[in-house]
Formats: structure tokens, sequence, C-alpha cells
């Protein structure tokens, strides 16, 4: 697998750091407007992620958090500016250059996307498959490693069909991390689980994100997994069609940049989904 230094394209499309960028910048959103077609969703976003921090994509239902995943991800050419990772502008690399970026990301979509005909195993063997000279037998190991790592050993022959909801999320989770990926997003992982489903999925992500020594970014509303694990974020708002704040979670709800934030971090409540970020059963009362 390529190292950072060996990609092509990370020389090529290489721009320049901002002043006041961290040294351990990971992602650097630059500049970016979102649009389909003449139809704007938000312009002039701005904000670094560090590699390490678990960053979250917020705001209300319909704002551009699957969209702004899309253009990081590759699978949308902003209306406008950059996505650079470790420097290197993702959109002005050519397209060999963007294959080789876009290896070292796993994602997990909004809509589930197991392949239902496939089992666990297959499911998890399919990029491997496809981008690596791997033996079956050694993408069969390797899928039952990212199946154990997720709490999912043995399922290996199990259709999603079979399994929970949880577990698909797991399993979605477990082929995120097939090719050992420098970054994961995820949208909306724990949408439709139980709290406690919920809650071990936000520790499996600390754990894998902690395994990986990677970045994680993921687009969630769930305030208790946000206050729980994220500690940097976006929130976009399709009013203003602006980024109304970036930053620790924590530190916005603390210090609110604008009463929208506000609002979104308390839930328009009293601020209680701040407390008991590090669990404890109470936690789940806040979820609903
Ligand atoms: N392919 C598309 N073509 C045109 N408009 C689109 C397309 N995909 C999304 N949109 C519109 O862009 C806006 C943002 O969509 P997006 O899916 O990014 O929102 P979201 O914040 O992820 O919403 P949700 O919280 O419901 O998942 C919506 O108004 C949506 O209708
Ligand atoms: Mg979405």
């Amino acid at each position: 697998m390529p190292s950072a230094s060996s990609v092509a394209v990370a020389s090529e499309a290489r721009v320049a750091a901002s002043p006041g960028e961290p040294p351990d910048a990971h992602i650097v959103v630059r500049d970016m407007d979102m649009a389909y077609g003449s139809f704007v969703l938000i312009r002039g976003l701005n904000f670094t992620i560090r590699r390490g921090d678990i960053f979250v994509i917020m705001g209300g239902s319909g704002c551009g958090k699957s969209t702004l995943m899309r253009q990081m991800i590759g699978l949308k050419r902003p209306a406008r500016g950059q996505v650079l990772y470790d420097g290197a502008s993702f959109w002005d690399a050519d397209p060999d250059g963007r294959e080789q970026l876009m290896r070292r990301f796993g994602v997990l979509y909004q809509q589930g996307a197991l392949w239902s005909s496939m089992t666990l195993a297959e499911n998890i063997g399919l990029p491997l498959g496809e981008y690596t000279d791997l033996s079956a037998a050694e993408i069969r190991e390797i899928a039952s490693l990212k199946l154990a790592l997720v709490g999912l050993a043995g399922f290996e022959d199990y259709y999603p069909s079979e399994i929970s909801g949880g577990m698909r999320k797991r399993a979605g989770l477990a082929r995120a991390m097939a090719m050992d990926p420098e970054v994961l997003f995820f949208d909306e992982p724990s949408a439709g689980l139980d709290p406690i489903s919920s809650r071990r999925l936000d520790d499996l992500i600390l754990e894998l994100r902690d395994s990986m020594g990677g970045t994680v970014v993921m687009v969630t509303h769930e305030l208790p997994s946000i206050f729980a694990i994220a500690n940097n974020s976006v929130f976009l708002d399709p009013e203003t069609k602006s980024q109304l704040a970036t930053g620790d979670p924590h530190e916005l709800l603390a210090d609110p940049p604008d009463p929208k934030v506000a609002e979104f971090l308390t839930r328009g409540g009293s601020g209680r989904a701040g407390e008991g970020a590090t669990a404890g059963p109470d936690q789940e009362a806040t979820s609903g």
C-alpha cells in the first residue's frame, strides 16, 4: 500500500499551508462552496481537522451534511474551494492521484450498504479483492480479523438479513476498516440504533480510531455521541447558507458563537446534554 509520500499527487498538488494552521493538520477544507447546479447549499466552508480528531458534521436535516461528506471523499466536486489531505489538494489532483487518496479512506454511508446477496466475509473482502493482490484465503483471514475487531467473530458466513440492525452497522464498520484506512467517514452511524447499541458503537469508534491511529469524520445529530466522543466539529446553517461554528463541541456549548448552535447542542433544553459525557446509565435519558 502506498505511503503518503509515495503518492504522486501529493507533491504535484501540494498547497502552501495557511498561517496559523496546526502542524498536525490532517484534513483542511478551504473556501468551499456546496451547490447542486444553481441551488447553493452552503458558502465559505473553512475548517481544519487534526490527525486523530473525531470530527462531527452537525446541522439540521437537509442542510448539506451528507453532501459535505461526499465532497470530502471524492464523490462530488465542490462548486468552489479545496479539500487538502496532508497538504495535497484532492480536487486538483489527476484521477489517478485522487484514486490513490481515496484508497486511504474507509466509508460507512448513510444508507447502510452491505450487499444483501453476500455474506459478511464477502462484503468485507470486496474492496480487498478489487484493490489488492491478496489470495482468497488471505482475504478471508482479514475479513475474520475485521469482524473480530467489531465484536462479530464467527459471523463470517451470515448474510446481512440474518443479523440485527446494530450488528449490520458494526459489519459496515468492519467493511469500512477493510483497507486499513487513515480516515474513517461515517454518515449517521448510530441512526436507528437503541441507546445501548448506539453507545457501544461510540466506544467502538473510539477503539478503532486508537487502533488505526487515524482520523474520524462523522455526521451525527446524536448529542450523547457528540459529547462522548467528538473533539472537533463544524455546524452548517441552511438559512444563512454558512458555517456558523467550528471547534470542540464542548467549547461551543460552553460559549456558543450563535444561538442556533446553542439550541442544537442543548436541543432547545437546559444544556444537560453536555453533562455525563463519559457515560453512565443516566446518559441515555438525554438521547431522545
Ligand atoms: N443529487 C442531488 N441533486 C440535487 N439536490 C440534492 C441532491 N442531493 C441532495 N440534494 C439536496 O441538497 C440538500 C442537502 O442534502 P444532504 O443530503 O446533503 O443533507 P443532509 O444534511 O445530509 O440531510 P439529512 O440530515 O436528512 O441526512 C437537500 O436540500 C437535498 O434535497
Ligand atoms: Mg444526510
